[in-house]
């Protein structure tokens, strides 16, 4: 395991493409071309709170990059930094932490004007009482220009219901204890559809499918990655453990463990990755669960019963 922890940021094909990424949005005539597009980089970010001994790290030395019409996943076992590092790229960081590095948009250091990004948090709130309907029409009245005709706003919230799959259930309301309502992942599709009102080029969302079952969140996600392509979104989306078929629409992979990156780079790149350090990922086993599990804090554990899993006709430890 040491191998692959000492590896933090040396995956250098991921590593060689993110510097090449960084240098090409930093060039001028570049962001004059795709001004409409947002490529996101970050480097080396930093973000420790403030404890009773002082500061104590939870992101460190965060590097990646995200681009136009792909979707980035951000995996990693609960507490790894997944929504910190979210929170920093949208630069909603709470006070009580302090943060360094560098994150530009097209090149640039500068604050995100209106429509240029929507972040869904873990824990979005919604109404109970109201309907979908409702709830995405105050949205579109709340969140769209003030010069944009009524007419308009109601056809883009419609459109983004329907692209949503929200059209059976508009007149369903949102509920919660004790009011009868949207299913989970009905819920989770609400709170897409209000970020996605303002057509934004950056999407941020921290765990759009906890809770779903694996249908639920492919569909979901299959959703994203279309309007993604659609609509050239940069997409960053922290996801705990997906299945196969939704780890297969992700473009890039991000996997943290304790706040350190451990890999950054192309999704189908990751399984070489481990098993170059070591960690090759079983036939039997899906690979989001593998590199989840091998990066897994208890690495003893883990590091054991890989073992016994690859090894045909021995008994787990537990099992003995
Ligand atoms: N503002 C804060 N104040 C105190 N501790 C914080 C703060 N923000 C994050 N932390 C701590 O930093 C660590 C990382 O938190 P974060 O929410 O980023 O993890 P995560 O990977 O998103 O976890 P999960 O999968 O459970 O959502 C956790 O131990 C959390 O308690
Ligand atoms: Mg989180």
């Amino acid at each position: 395991m040491d191998g692959l922890i000492n590896n933090h940021g040396i995956n250098l094909q991921a590593h060689e493409e993110g510097k090449q990424c960084i240098e090409m949005v930093e060039s001028e005539s570049l962001v004059m071309k795709k001004r409409s597009r947002a490529y996101l980089t970050w480097e080396k970010l930093e973000v420790a709170i403030s404890s009773s001994d002082g500061f104590q790290s939870i992101l460190s030395g965060a590097t990646g990059y995200a681009k136009p019409g792909k979707i980035v996943a951000i995996m990693g076992p609960s507490g790894c930094g997944k929504s910190t590092l979210l929170d920093s790229l949208a630069g909603q960081l709470a006070s009580n932490t302090r943060n360094s590095g560098r994150i530009l948009i097209n090149g640039r250091k500068r604050r995100l004007t209106y429509g240029t990004m929507a972040y869904m948090t873990q824990e979005q709130a919604l109404t109970w009482t109201l309907t979908v309907k409702e709830t995405i029409y105050y949205s579109a009245e709340l969140q769209l220009p003030k010069s944009m005709p009524k007419s308009e706003k109601r056809e883009r919230a419609d459109r983004i219901i329907r692209e949503m799959g929200l059209q059976d259930s508009v007149n369903t309301r949102i509920g919660g204890w004790g009011i009868k309502g949207l299913s989970g992942g009905q819920k989770r599709r609400v709170s897409i559809c209000i970020q996605l009102l303002t057509h934004p080029k950056l999407l941020l969302l921290d765990e759009p499918t906890s809770g779903l079952d694996s249908a639920a969140s492919y569909y979901v996600m299959n959703q994203i990655v279309k309007l993604t392509r659609q609509y050239n979104m940069t997409v960053l989306t922290a996801i705990h453990q997906p299945s196969t078929r939704v780890f297969g629409l992700f473009n890039n992979l991000c996997l943290l463990s304790l706040g350190k990156t451990i890999y950054f780079g192309p999704t189908f790149a990751a399984n070489q990755f481990f098993a170059v350090n070591g960690f090759p990922c079983p036939d039997v086993e899906s690979p989001a669960d593998h590199y989840l599990m091998t990066i897994n804090t208890d690495f003893n554990e883990v590091r054991a019963r890989f073992k016994c899993e690859l090894n045909f006709g021995c008994e787990r430890e537990d099992e003995s």
